[in-house]
């Protein structure tokens, strides 16, 4: 299935969190003006900050019809959502507080849950969002880690081993995740590969490794879940920085 891919390379973080932070505008503006509303699943840890920051002031906040944008996760950790470690609590910090989004436009995963009712619970939300057919978001943000992984779709998880062996039917599933000793609740990559854009954020000299392996190395999902990511009829973007980029 040759998938459109594309990789973007940044001289430094800053441009490319401008540049993201403007992708992210047309994107979720191109869907509004189709459709009337917008739909994002947010990538957790520390890379997408930047982006979400420059999202937050002129001319670009301003350009996004906010009222018209519904947020969403890519997976979020079993914690509060007011733990340092949340996802829910970073976007919210960083870009969610900052602008103009109804409070009923926000579907974080509850972390707090047990999880595996916080999945059954968010894929039941995405199913009533997206009318039950297939999850279409307009954009999803996603990192990679140094393993390899992304979302939080592990190396050997087995949410990880499932999508491998053609298995997983979920959209959104809970996953114990040995290399941390936690669960974690994500979604799968159904809902990710059915979505419309798909926009990877790597930045940092330490990521180089798994860039070059995920990109240019042989097919080894299990190893390297990010190589999972293939969308069905969407655009892969992969925006990368100069020293995340230094392998390829
Ligand atoms: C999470 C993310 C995870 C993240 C990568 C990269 O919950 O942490 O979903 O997949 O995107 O681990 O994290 P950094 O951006 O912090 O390097």
């Amino acid at each position: 299935m040759d998938v459109d891919t594309r990789i973007e390379k940044f001289s430094d973080p800053a441009d490319l969190a401008q540049a993201a932070a403007d992708h992210f505008a047309s994107i979720i503006g191109a869907a509004v003006r189709r459709r009337g509303r917008a739909s994002v699943a947010l990538s957790g840890g520390s890379t997408p900050k930047a982006a979400y920051r420059s999202l937050t002031t002129a001319p670009l906040a301003d350009s996004i019809k906010w009222n018209r944008l519904h947020v969403f996760w890519g997976d979020e950790r079993c914690v509060p959502p007011d733990h340092p470690d949340s996802n829910y609590r970073m976007a919210n910090d960083v870009l969610l507080s900052q602008v103009p989004l109804p409070p009923e436009n926000i579907h974080r995963m509850r972390g707090e849950e047990d999880p595996h009712a916080a999945a059954e619970e968010y894929e039941k939300m995405l199913c009533g969002f997206f009318g039950g057919a297939d999850a279409h978001f307009d954009l999803v943000l996603l990192g990679l880690g140094e393993d390899g992984h992304t979302a939080s779709l592990f190396p050997s998880s087995e949410a990880v081993l499932r999508e491998v062996q053609g298995l997983q039917k979920r959209w959104v599933t809970a996953n114990y995740v040995n290399q941390l000793a936690d669960w974690r609740v994500t979604l799968s990559t159904i809902p990710i590969n059915a979505a419309a854009h798909i926009i990877f954020l790597v930045t940092g000299s330490h990521k180089a490794k798994a860039l070059k392996r995920v990109l240019r190395g042989p097919y080894l999902p299990e190893e390297l879940p990010a190589q999972l990511i293939r969308p069905q009829k969407g655009l892969l973007l992969w925006m990368v920085d100069e020293s995340a980029a230094r392998l390829i």
